[in-house]
């Protein structure tokens, strides 16, 4: 009886060896796989790592991996590549991630022009993208089923950015129009000339100041590409040109009007000149707190970077994309925003 139990257990266990090796021969065993991964692979490339906003999010997004991984029990492996605002860099940084074996990359594209080349290959490997912040043209997201995009609507931005100065002119007009003269004179710095949001935000701003009610002339504007330095630059020259005529800065981000900021500190500006941003960055808060800036735009960045943490952990794991994460068009995911003046 003893041994007639053994010879049992012992077929019973080759049994199992074989169905096993078969499963494996088969590629059952990845979808065996696939169902009870306990760790998941994400290549994200920045176009640019020492971009403030770009920044703020990529902490958001290694919190919201410790998050995941807390809340699940599932391993985020977070690989975070800054493309330093090439292109080539970008197309190999992805075609590496591919080719690693990540389960999902999220690309902050460098061109959102040419987002196609990664395309092709990411739908070549069978593996989803999560664009963020900078918007693929139309039809290459609609190139495949597989590509997701999470970013903050430029409109809604601007119109906050411009409510911020209608409020501030319907309680006293006298804030904004500093000279009295009956109109607001006001120049406008711009972000990269390729970007979704620098002219969405440039027109939308100014449009709500009109739509408001708010008497406006352009002084004149310029392109600084979100940049702090270059924005001060040309703000440096600007207070030359328009000497004591600037009562208005309107910045398509925050960083732009830090570096306005600065070039206004260097030349011992006295006259009041308003500036507002759009990001809330942690310095564009600071400047908000410090009165230095009327206000700015605030993209939730947690919700940001939790969004496209659960898409990408979603598709990594085969699985579908949270109920909580409302996709327009079942790809566009958009995140809310709200305005951000200094607390009293
Ligand atoms: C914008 C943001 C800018 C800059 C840019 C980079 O949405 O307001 O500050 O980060 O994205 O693509």
């Amino acid at each position: 009886m003893e041994r007639r139990r053994t010879v049992w257990g012992k077929l019973v266990a080759v049994l199992v060896v074989l169905s096993v090796c078969a499963s494996m021969a088969s590629g059952g065993c990845r979808s065996q796989e696939t169902k009870e991964k306990n760790s998941i692979r994400v290549g994200v490339s920045l176009y640019r790592g020492d971009d403030t906003f770009i920044n703020n999010i990529r902490s958001e997004l290694e919190n919201q991996a410790k998050e995941y991984e807390k809340e699940t029990g599932i391993k985020v492996k977070l690989d975070i590549l800054d493309a330093k605002g090439n292109q080539n860099t970008q197309n190999n940084q992805v075609e590496r991630f591919l080719s690693l074996g990540c389960d999902v990359v999220c690309i902050n594209p460098v061109d959102r022009m040419v987002a196609s080349g990664m395309i092709d290959k990411a739908m070549a490997a069978g593996i989803p993208v999560v664009f963020f912040n900078r918007q693929p043209v139309e039809e290459d997201m609609n190139r495949w089923d597989q590509l997701y995009y999470v970013g903050a609507d430029a409109k809604e931005s601007a119109v906050l950015e411009g409510q911020i100065l209608v409020d501030l002119y319907r309680e006293n007009p006298g804030a904004l129009d500093v000279n009295g003269d009956g109109v607001v004179s006001y120049v406008m710095l711009e972000g990269e000339s390729s970007h979704q949001d620098s002219l969405i935000r440039t027109e939308w701003s100014i449009q709500t100041l009109k739509d408001g009610g708010v008497p406006i002339e352009k002084i004149t504007g310029g392109i600084a590409n979100w940049e702090r330095s270059q924005a001060s630059a040309i703000v440096e020259q600007w207070l030359k040109d328009y000497q004591d005529t600037i009562e208005l800065i309107i910045s398509n981000n925050d960083d732009m009007a830090l570096g306005a900021i600065d070039a206004i500190e260097r030349a011992g500006v006295v006259q009041k000149i308003n500036l507002v941003g759009i990001d809330a960055t942690t310095p564009g808060l600071d400047a908000v707190q410090s009165g230095k800036m009327l206000g700015t735009v605030s993209s939730d960045k947690e919700k940001y970077a939790w969004a496209i943490m659960q898409i990408a952990a979603a598709k990594a794991l085969g699985r579908e994309i949270p109920e909580e994460i409302p996709l327009e068009s079942g790809k566009y995911y958009w995140c809310g925003q709200q305005i951000i003046q200094k607390k009293q």
